[in-house]
């Protein structure tokens, strides 16, 4: 599989920053995500992000008793470290194997612990009924085939999924017309698998992590029924 020659599509790799559809292998599609990603979390001091916590993430956690989460492309730690500072125990995963390393340093320092893995959204094994939380921020439209039943088997009854990224209008306002999710498309994923109920979902303006700047983006919590 890991071999296999793949298309992969416009989306994915216009999300990546890579501008035409052209054939990759995993690994060479996987080595341009970290390439890119380490560039931007970690060597380049312009590139523009958010590096405080989500705020979706911190409103929807605020108080509630930690369990175990789950941070899916937790890129140089911002999320991961600031639920391991609240009392979660934390696992991530990236493919941007720099910005991890940063991670577990800032961890480190603050004497916290994370428990990482260098892998893929496609490779990671998310297991079953393991997660109280799982947060998606940032990471694309969810574009991994049956996503929607893994993440429902991975989390715990209860366990709540926290996603956040840009609206299609914002690609489009962006002169990137295939960037950003589609109006409604990540929920219809969930509502289609069901067994989960919408805590909050909204599409609208606001400052995106991501550019630092007013665009048009999802939010959404659900929880595992
Ligand atoms: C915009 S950053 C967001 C990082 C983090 N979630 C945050 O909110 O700060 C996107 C992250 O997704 C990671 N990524 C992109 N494609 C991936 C894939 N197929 N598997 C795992 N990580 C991926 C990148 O390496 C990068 O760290």
């Amino acid at each position: 599989m890991k071999t296999m020659r793949i298309l992969m599509s416009v989306l994915a790799l216009t999300y990546c920053g890579l501008l035409t559809a052209q054939t990759l292998t995993v690994e060479e599609r996987n080595e341009r995500i970290r390439e890119r990603w380490n560039r931007s979390l970690v060597d380049n001091e312009n590139y523009r992000f958010n590096k405080q916590p989500n705020k979706l993430l911190t409103t929807t956690v605020e108080g509630i008793k930690p369990g175990k989460a789950l941070v899916v492309a937790m890129g140089q730690g911002r999320n991961a470290l600031e639920l391991a500072r609240r009392g979660w125990e934390v696992t991530g995963f990236d493919l941007a194997d720099k910005a991890v390393a940063y991670a577990l340093e800032e961890a480190d320092k603050e004497g916290l612990e994370l428990n990482t893995q260098i892998e893929s959204f496609e490779t990671f094994d998310y297991g079953t009924e393991k997660w109280d939380l799982i947060t998606w921020l940032y990471g694309g439209c969810l574009g991994v085939e049956d996503i929607a039943g893994t993440l429902k088997r991975a989390l715990k009854p209860g366990g709540l999924f926290v996603f956040e990224f840009f609206h299609r209008e914002a690609g489009i306002g962006m002169g990137r017309p295939n960037f950003g999710c589609e109006a409604g498309a990540v929920k219809e994923l969930f509502m289609n698998e069901g067994g989960f109920e919408v805590l909050f979902y909204e599409e609208k303006e606001g400052m995106a992590d991501y550019g630092m700047d007013t665009q048009k983006l999802i939010y959404m919590v659900l929880s595992k029924k």
